[in-house]
């Protein structure tokens, strides 16, 4: 089993990077770990190449993400919460997507092949659970784009009081993920 994580969170010790940290002792085969705030890659600038073309006219380091596409059985979504949505970089990291969406809607090829995956939505709140519905919505339908059905939603919410390493809900909630993914092998 092989588990892409794209985390979204610049802190290095932060909420969403000990969730991964627990996550992935939890989970079996081999985890491709890429925290989006240290990676060279720019935003999607609509230039609309991938309208005629299976391919992104910018070459940068997304393509090892590419590649990952057909290869990886799992893709993890993490971030914190910025203004009630997933951060901006993770945003722009995934907006790079868009190719797939133009192959397979937009052109419509009949050759468009996207491993199905199985997805997870890891999320950190510095408030409380009413921040989560419109993230949540947001990275089902990133995870729609890259044929990843979302299995579940681990969150730690008001980190401002409670820092998730301190949050005692998570321990069974990474438990049950982690066996979900584990078992669908
Ligand atoms: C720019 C910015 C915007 C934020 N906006 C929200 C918000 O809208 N709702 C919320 O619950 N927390 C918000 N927070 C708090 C973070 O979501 C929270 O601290 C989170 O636990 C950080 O996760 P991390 O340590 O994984 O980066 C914001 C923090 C920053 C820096």
């Amino acid at each position: 089993m092989k588990t892409l994580i794209l985390n979204g969170s610049p802190r290095k010790n932060g909420d969403s990077r000990f969730i991964i940290d627990a996550l992935t002792k939890a989970l079996k085969g081999e985890i491709i770990l890429i925290n989006v705030y240290d990676e060279k890659v720019s935003p999607c600038i609509d230039c609309r190449y991938c309208w005629k073309e299976n391919d992104c006219a910018i070459k940068d380091d997304m393509s090892k993400t590419y590649d990952l596409m057909n290869e990886v059985d799992n893709v993890i979504l993490s971030s914190p919460i910025y203004f009630s949505e997933l951060s901006g970089p993770l945003l722009s990291y995934v907006s790079r997507f868009q190719r797939y969406y133009a192959q397979k809607v937009l052109r419509a090829d009949p050759n468009f092949y996207m491993k199905p995956k199985k997805g997870l939505i890891l999320l950190s709140a510095g408030d409380d659970l009413s921040n989560l519905e419109r993230p949540i919505k947001t990275a089902k339908i990133i995870l729609g784009m890259i044929n990843t059905k979302s299995l579940g939603v681990i969150a730690t919410v008001q980190t401002n009081e409670i820092p998730a390493k301190e949050d005692k809900t998570l321990d069974q909630k990474i438990i049950d993920m982690a066996k979900l993914l584990n078992s669908a092998e």
